[in-house]
């Protein structure tokens, strides 16, 4: 493979590592994570998301699930790579619950052998799926709260109730438990200035209820409508590492491009080291590089 970048050779070294790459020109082999979008829905508007209220209401594509046979095919074409994909993760923009067939598909990824399943969800719809879902080989559960007070919980998570996310949580937590212990659990909130003021109270009432391998972590509020977030001016992993494919078979260049706006091609007619190996990847890494 030739030398894609070769510009920086530090800045190389160090995107290597951070996705267990010898050589960052190795990125081309296959992707190393995976973000397949079971279903661009939701069933809440969230202040600060995209998919929720931040969007101003728009709903594009709304409601898709990626069709079995898409999926299946993406499934059949990650086989022979299942050892070398670090993780997939089987959510995108809106709520992976919506899609009642989000078990058997999991399925599909553990038979293939892939090791690290993640799923992240409101947690509202969970409805005693939390075995079904442990079951089917997700191994890496992420639920997001944002807040501990129920009515800014209902604020900012518009359209879910307070009770019933918090009692699904904690019967999801003694289910993991009793029947599957190695599987961490992972609570996050987003850092608005709606909670700033009780992130202490926030990580004392999640530590009462997980265990120490667990985690409870407020992450970083992303900016929407491409302000600055701030952050280190360093290029971003994810064109390098992760191929996200939204549930019409777009892929797109990564997971905060919320509408698709920068299409790399379409798995119903592509295939996936196609769009991978594509030049108009490969451009965009190099200005990752350059740029
Ligand atoms: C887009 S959601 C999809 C999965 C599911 N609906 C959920 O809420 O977990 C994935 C994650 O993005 C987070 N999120 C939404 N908007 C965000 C923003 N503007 N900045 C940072 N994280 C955000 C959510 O809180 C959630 O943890
Ligand atoms: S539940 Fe998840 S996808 Fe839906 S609006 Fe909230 S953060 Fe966005």
């Amino acid at each position: 493979m030739e030398n894609l970048y070769g510009k920086d050779p530090e800045i190389e070294k160090q995107l290597a590592e951070r996705i267990f790459l010898k050589e960052l020109k190795e990125c081309e082999r296959f992707p190393k994570y995976l973000m397949i979008e079971p279903i661009n829905a939701c069933n809440a508007r969230c202040i600060m998301c995209y998919y929720g209220a931040a969007s101003g209401g728009i709903y594009r594509d709304r409601g898709e699930i990626i069709s079995d046979e898409l999926f299946n095919a993406i499934v059949k074409q990650m086989e022979p790579h299942a050892e070398w994909i670090e993780m997939v993760t089987m959510y995108g923009r809106g709520e992976p619950l919506l899609d009642m067939g989000l078990e058997a598909k999991i399925s599909r990824l553990k038979d293939i052998g892939i090791k690290h399943i993640q799923l992240s969800t409101n947690a509202e719809l969970l409805n005693g799926r939390t075995k079904e879902l442990l079951e089917s080989g997700v191994n890496d559960l992420r639920f997001s709260v944002d807040s501990v007070y129920k009515d800014r919980y209902e604020h900012i998570r518009k359209g879910l109730s307070f009770e019933k996310v918090i009692e699904n949580i904690e019967e999801a937590i003694n289910i993991r438990n009793s029947f599957y212990p190695d599987v961490p659990i992972r609570v996050r909130g987003v850092a608005l200035e709606q909670n700033a003021d009780e992130r202490e109270e926030w990580m004392q009432f999640w530590k009462q209820r997980l265990r120490d391998s667990d985690k409870a972590e407020f992450i970083g509020y992303h900016p929407l409508h491409g302000e600055k977030d701030g952050g280190e001016d360093w290029p971003c992993i994810s064109v390098f590492s992760t191929m996200v494919i939204h549930s019409n078979g777009n892929v797109v260049l990564c997971c905060n491009d919320w509408e698709g706006n920068v299409c790399i091609g379409n798995v119903s007619s592509q295939s996936l080291i196609e769009i991978w190996r594509s030049e108009k990847l490969a451009n965009i890494r190099r200005l990752h590089i350059t740029g």
